[in-house]
């Protein structure tokens, strides 16, 4: 009773609600049906989605696509602009809770939407996306389920089309872009990735960050790919991130300095690293020790977009960085494939160096400290490396010894093949 009262303002909306509560009934998947899918055209909740595509499901709900509008780090930021600046808050649902421009605000579904962030069928439901210029940035409209296979006759059990949008960048770039109104580039990672080679190589950002699931059901039965994994973790594991972001460390040692050289590399980071959002940072710090182990010495380094207020004093609140920022004070992140060495020098001042500790962090601080439910440093990797001699007239005499070796070895090569 309580149902329909509630409903009757807007009955318009309970093939929506049927939608949610009824997914789908499957009809015959046995290849033989040529009857037309049904096409439900509503839109519909990520649990509608779940007992047909539960892997995928499964990957989902752990990413934080899931969970952009609900997460507290992204509430307390949320609600304080609501409360200061309502107008401008509305862009912050453009990307967090897409669902909202989508749905009548009082639709059922939109509490759902809001609860599901960046939602299943948002995604497989738009049609097209403008980069730039004002928001909504997506065209959806639902129904049909647009992805990188269309049509599978017989096995649909939904409608599905092909849609080439959704194997390229593009299909991210509405969200993963914004400069905002005083011409601040507050999330570039599309540009980044498109002004790259990974462009030019036809790499978009599903390579990496939608990669297969393995699985070993699929791997027996011959057919190698199992479906895509969709949980975004690309950046949260450790290993993937040593060898995206690989170091080396040489440590010299002259009679009153140790310098120590740690080359950086973006090896296989499709953007900038760190990218997005200017509140995540790479941080190396070098230790030097003596041969007993006291710390002799310990510097940083940190990698990082910081963004002002246009009178030089940088902005950490996320709400403030998108809406306020005003200058960009500070961005020496590595581009993509860049490499980048640092040197730095430790006075030893009679001490003796033996080796120095480098590592490397990737810092996602806390937006707001009181919040201690994320793990703040990632520890990426680190190497210990010996002092060795740094003697520069010894170096240049063994390299010269190495290329007259080298030369002789090539006429010898070149006198041979000659006869
Ligand atoms: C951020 C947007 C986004 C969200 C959210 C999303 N997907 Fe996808 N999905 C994609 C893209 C892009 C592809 C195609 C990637 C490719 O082929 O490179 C894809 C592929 C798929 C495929 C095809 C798999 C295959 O093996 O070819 C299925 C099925 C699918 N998604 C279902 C879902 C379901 C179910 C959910 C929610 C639990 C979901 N997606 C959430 C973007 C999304
Ligand atoms: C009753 C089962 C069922 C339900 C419910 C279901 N799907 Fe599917 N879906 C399938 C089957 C079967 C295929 C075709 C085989 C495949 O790709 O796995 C498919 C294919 C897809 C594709 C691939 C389309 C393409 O062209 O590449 C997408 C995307 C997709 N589904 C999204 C969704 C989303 C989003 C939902 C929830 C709103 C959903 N599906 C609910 C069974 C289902
Ligand atoms: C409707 C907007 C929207 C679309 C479309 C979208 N994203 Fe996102 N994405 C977000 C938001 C918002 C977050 C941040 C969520 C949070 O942390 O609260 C995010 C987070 C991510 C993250 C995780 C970042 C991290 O810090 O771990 C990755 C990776 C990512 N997206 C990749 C993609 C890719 C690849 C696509 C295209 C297939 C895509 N996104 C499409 C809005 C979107
Ligand atoms: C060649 C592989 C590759 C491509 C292509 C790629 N990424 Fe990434 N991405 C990574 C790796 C590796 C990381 C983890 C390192 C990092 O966070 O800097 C990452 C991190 C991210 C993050 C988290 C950013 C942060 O620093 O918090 C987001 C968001 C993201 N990618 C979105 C995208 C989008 C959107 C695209 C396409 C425009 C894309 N990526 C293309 C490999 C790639
Ligand atoms: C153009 C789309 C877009 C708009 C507009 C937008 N965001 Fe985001 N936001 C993102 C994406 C994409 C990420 C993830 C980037 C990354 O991980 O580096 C993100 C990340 C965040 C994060 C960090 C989340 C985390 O889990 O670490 C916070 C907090 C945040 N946004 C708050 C806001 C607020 C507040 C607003 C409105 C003033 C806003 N955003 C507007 C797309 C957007």
């Amino acid at each position: 009773m309580t149902i329909v009262k509630r409903l009757s303002p807007a009955s318009f909306l309970l093939p929506i609600l049927l939608a949610v509560c009824c997914p789908v009934s499957s009809t015959a998947a046995d290849g033989k049906d040529s009857r037309p899918p049904p096409e439900p055209r509503a839109y519909r909740s990520a649990t509608a989605c779940a007992s047909c595509h539960p892997e995928i499901y499964k990957s989902w709900k752990s990413s934080r696509h899931a969970t952009s509008f609900t997460d507290p780090v992204f509430q307390l930021p949320y609600d304080r602009i609501r409360r200061s600046h309502p107008r401008k808050a509305v862009i912050c649902e453009q990307c967090h809770n897409p669902g909202r421009f989508l749905l009548p605000p009082n639709a059922p579904l939109a509490a759902i939407f809001a609860q599901e962030g960046v939602t299943c069928d948002f995604c497989h439901s738009i049609e097209s996306v403008r980069l730039e210029g004002p928001f909504p940035r997506y065209h959806a409209s639902p129904g049909v389920m647009r992805g990188p296979r269309g049509g599978e006759p017989g096995k649909r059990v939904h409608a599905t089309t092909f849609s080439g949008l959704h194997v390229t960048s593009e299909l991210c770039g509405g969200c993963h872009e914004f400069r905002n109104e005083f011409g601040i580039l507050v999330l570039g990672t599309y540009s980044e990735w498109a002004g790259s080679f990974y462009r030019g190589e036809g790499i978009h950002c599903q390579f990496c960050h939608l990669p297969q699931i393995f699985d070993a059901k699929f791997m027996a039965s011959k057919q190698k790919k199992g479906p895509l994994d969709h949980a975004m973790s690309e950046g949260r594991k450790r290993e993937r991130l040593a060898k995206a972001i690989p170091m080396r460390a040489v440590l010299r040692v002259s009679e009153n300095e140790a310098k120590l050289t740690v080359t950086l590399k973006n090896e296989t980071v499709g953007h900038k690293t760190p990218s997005g959002i200017p509140t995540s940072r790479l941080r190396l710090v070098s230790t030097l020790y003596d041969a007993e182990g006291k710390v002799l010495g310990r510097k940083e380094e940190v990698f990082e977009q910081v963004v002002g207020d246009g009178a030089g004093k940088p902005l950490e609140k996320p709400e403030l960085i998108f809406t306020a920022a005003r200058e960009v004070l500070k961005d020496n992140r590595l581009g993509p494939k860049e490499t980048r060495r640092i040197e730095q020098a430790f006075p030893l001042g009679g001490a003796k160096a033996a080796k120095a500790e480098v590592a490397l962090l990737y810092e996602e601080p806390l937006t707001d400290i009181s919040l201690r439910m994320r793990e703040i440093d990632l520890p990426v990797s680190s190497v210990v490396v010996p002092a060795k001699a740094g003697n520069s007239a010894l170096r240049a005499a063994l390299i010269a010894i190495v290329a007259i070796l080298l030369l002789l070895a090539a006429v010898v090569y070149v006198r041979r093949k000659g006869r």
